[in-house]
């Protein structure tokens, strides 16, 4: 294992979207990120490199059926699940993803195969052809709390734009309460001990979309990473592709900004085009960045030295576009 040469950084995300409905639901969500924190940060001291802490932290994200990816994912229109997921390691710049995969657990884990292959990004069919060809076994990634949630939605006709950011258990008690749309996704960047980069993001998507809808979070505008700087957004995928944001970030930083300054020039563009979105950064320096049009963005990250978080932020009265960020 080489020692590392650089403190390694962490940022992780839940989604976007509508508030946590008080303390409860912040301390419980809190409590999910800080495990993961802890867990992918230590991978990382000890060595691991950029990419796979990202895809660990992504497959302990995509576990948590709390957050939309993986288990717990959001039904689309018809009643079924379908999941996207992209790595981009930015050592080798490359970018590989799934595109509406079924029946598996870690849709990361296809998309960390591909890096591999000369074909990079499969959809729903090719997708299951690699499951078999790489003998993955089939999993059922649906929760109750998901499915009560589109039943209630089918018997409304299907009016909210999106399914709830996060599966909250008050959801089973009154899923009328639940009706502020919110985009769930998980996403994970880290910088490795020896100055790598890599963000991975996996989503079940927006909830009661089209069939064939196709989400940012497999593409590079929500998930794109070089050797200069790594994102991973969530929000609306609309909203993300139509701003390109994390190619658009990644960008900016290669031409000379600060990550800090990326993140409040396209947050400022996205606000005047009233996007609703969020991201999370690293760049190669260690600086860390997020930012948010959406009323909320469930992110937390370890630096090495500390952990925090924005969960508070609609608390704080820190609505609107807000980018925050911390020196390398
Ligand atoms: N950002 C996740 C989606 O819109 O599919």
């Amino acid at each position: 294992m080489l020692i590392n040469q650089v403190q390694p950084k962490l940022i992780i995300h839940g989604g976007a979207g509508s508030s946590l409905k008080g303390k409860e639901g912040v301390q419980v969500v809190r409590s999910s990120l800080y495990k993961v924190l802890e867990e992918v940060y230590s991978l990382l001291q000890a060595g691991a490199s950029a990419s796979a802490a990202v895809v660990r932290g992504c497959h302990l994200l995509e576990d948590d059926p709390r957050f939309n990816a993986g288990t717990g994912s959001v039904l689309q229109s018809d009643g079924q699940i379908r999941m996207s997921a992209s790595l981009m390691d930015g050592s080798t710049q490359r970018f590989s993803g799934v595109i509406n995969a079924s029946r598996v657990q870690h849709p990361i884990d296809l998309a960390e195969a591909l890096q591999k292959f000369p074909d990079r990004v499969l959809s729903d069919y090719g997708s299951a052809e690699l499951m078999r060809e790489l003998q993955v076994p089939v999993y059922n990634p649906l929760i109750n709390i998901r499915l009560l949630e589109w039943l209630q939605e089918r018997g409304e006709n299907f009016i909210k734009e999106a399914a709830g950011v996060v599966a909250e258990k008050e959801l089973v008690d009154n899923p009328v309460e639940h009706t502020k749309a919110g985009v769930g996704t998980i996403g994970v960047v880290a910088l490795d001990g020896l100055g790598c980069l890599a963000a991975g993001t996996s989503t079940g998507g927006k909830g009661f979309e089209r069939i064939g809808r196709v989400s940012d979070s497999a593409m590079p505008a929500g998930n794109y990473a070089n050797l200069l700087a790594a994102i991973s957004c969530t929000g609306i995928g609309e909203d993300i592709m139509d701003e390109c944001l994390a190619a658009r970030i990644v960008v900016r930083v290669t031409d000379g900004l600060s990550l800090v300054e990326a993140f409040e020039r396209s947050f400022a563009e996205s606000q005047q085009r009233q996007r609703d979105l969020g991201a999370i950064g690293i760049d190669a320096t260690g600086a860390l960045a997020w930012g948010k049009t959406s009323q909320i963005l469930l992110a937390a990250y370890h630096t090495g030295e500390q952990m925090g978080d924005t969960l508070e932020w609609s608390d704080d009265n820190l609505t609107g576009c807000i980018v925050k960020g911390l020196p390398g």
